[in-house]
């Protein structure tokens, strides 16, 4: 038998029978019962915003889907272009397509140099990367004017394409300007993530070791995309407005920065440096128990309320990455955080577990990343996924421009007082 739910407007005895889909009934219910009825929710926590077939997510479960794919055996046997290419187009590629996308992105690396000499170089000696970033998004969007051109899907194309392509160029390009390094041009001849790590640590005879290259490439599919997260919301809410891919990019980018979104892996090798030792672990989670404030940062999620299955996947990864470079000295530090966390009544009943923030900067910091690029390194691959939305978004019939209604809680009507009379 079908599912619905029953509506009664006690005010006017009006009711209303929608079906429920999958736990979801459309609010058209509300507007139906009366036109000035809204719903109160803060955050978006009940709010179903879109129909989406791009990623699936069972938070109680863990299970996390790219276009039905397991995370686990797309971490396990794909790449990160043949992931974009899946998420935005819905299907794995044949060879001839995966040759044919791979040799496009590869070939649209290049950045243009007034981005460089006048834009980049512009910013103040200690820039942030990732504001350096959000800004060079946006800017970036001022050299391709068929950008503005979103109802033609040849430009449409061409800007993800483009987008895809030159934001580890970006990255790169701001990470060493931030410590006075020339840029060091894209190599088409190499792979995405090898490009990426030629162009921050090129110095000399630099040569890629291909264990730290695949796990790049593992970190990058795992982040691609993660449906209606904070950063992908922002690239729908822009994007319901028409602006150009680059400017939505930016504002999601600019939302993934705070620290309860992306930043959080910053915040959480930060976190286990303030700590400092495993033996102030106990102390330290008895001042986030305490209510005081204190987070254990890569810990929780909004929607996984089971395990994160990026984070376990992560974790794998950073054992790998160790095997060549050396144990990060502030993993036992988090292994000792986590489990003391995860036996803790106040972690598990608050349903608390570690997120892909927990591990992945630990990774970060022994591939030689700085802190403060930690977040930009989540913005290149996000990028394929805050595309794949803005692709549907503008695809899907039911979506207007994001516009939602608010609870006015100021004063009534007023007489204005003129400054003598104050
Ligand atoms: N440490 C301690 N307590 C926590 C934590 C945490 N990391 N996360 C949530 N809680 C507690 C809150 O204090 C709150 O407790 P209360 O009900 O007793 O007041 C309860 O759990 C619910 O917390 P909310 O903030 O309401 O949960 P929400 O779903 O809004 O937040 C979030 C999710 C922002 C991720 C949160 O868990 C958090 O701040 N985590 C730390 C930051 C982090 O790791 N962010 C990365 C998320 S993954 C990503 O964005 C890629």
């Amino acid at each position: 038998m079908a599912e619905t739910i029953t509506i009664t407007d006690d005010r006017t005895g009006k009711t209303v029978t929608v079906p429920i889909t999958d736990g979801i009934f459309p609010a058209t219910a509300v507007r139906e019962l009366d036109p000035n009825l809204f719903i109160y929710d803060p955050a978006f926590m009940q709010t179903a915003s879109c129909k989406s077939a791009i990623t699936y997510l069972d938070g109680e479960a863990g299970v996390l889907r790219y276009r039905g794919y397991p995370i686990e055996q797309l971490a396990a046997k794909s790449t990160y272009l043949e992931v974009a290419y899946l998420l935005l187009n819905g299907e794995l590629p044949n060879p001839q397509q995966l040759s044919t996308w791979t040799d496009e992105v590869v070939h649209h690396t290049f950045i243009h140099e007034n981005m460089r000499k006048r834009f980049v170089d512009g910013f103040h000696y200690d820039a942030h990367p990732m504001g350096m970033l959000v800004s060079s998004m946006a800017a970036l969007g001022t050299f391709y004017n068929d950008a503005k051109d979103i109802d033609d899907k040849g430009s449409r194309d061409k800007q993800i394409m483009r987008l895809i392509a030159k934001m580890p160029t970006l990255a790169a390009m701001c990470y060493r300007f931030s410590l006075g390094l020339p840029f060091v041009y894209p190599d088409n001849n190499l792979s995405f993530p090898a490009n990426f790590l030629n162009m921050m640590w090129k110095v000399g005879d630099y040569e890629i070791d291909p264990r730290l290259e695949r796990a790049m490439d593992v970190l990058f599919i795992l982040h691609a995309d993660h449906e209606q997260n904070c950063g992908t919301t922002a690239m729908r809410v822009v994007g319901s407005s028409h602006a150009d891919p680059y400017s939505a990019a930016a504002a999601a980018a600019a939302a993934l920065y705070g620290p309860a979104h992306g930043g959080a892996n910053e915040s959480a090798v930060r976190m286990l440096t303030e700590i400092g030792s495993m033996d102030n672990v106990p102390a330290f989670l008895e001042e986030v128990r305490s209510g005081r404030g204190t987070r254990l940062m890569g810990f929780g999620h909004r929607v996984y309320k089971n395990f994160d299955p990026r984070a376990t996947l992560i974790k794998q990864t950073a054992y790998d990455v160790f095997e060549v470079t050396g144990k990060n000295p502030l993993l036992d530090i988090a292994l000792k955080l986590e489990e003391t966390a995860l036996a803790d009544p106040y972690f598990i009943d608050h349903k608390l577990y570690p997120n892909v923030d927990f591990y992945s900067g630990l990774i970060y910091q022994a591939l030689g990343f700085p802190v403060a690029m930690f977040t930009v390194l989540f913005a290149i691959p996000r990028t394929v996924g805050w595309l794949a939305h803005w692709q549907e978004l503008l695809a899907d019939k039911d979506q207007r421009i994001s516009r939602p209604r608010q609870m006015y809680v100021g004063p009534d009507a007023r007489d204005y007082v003129p400054m003598t009379a104050r």
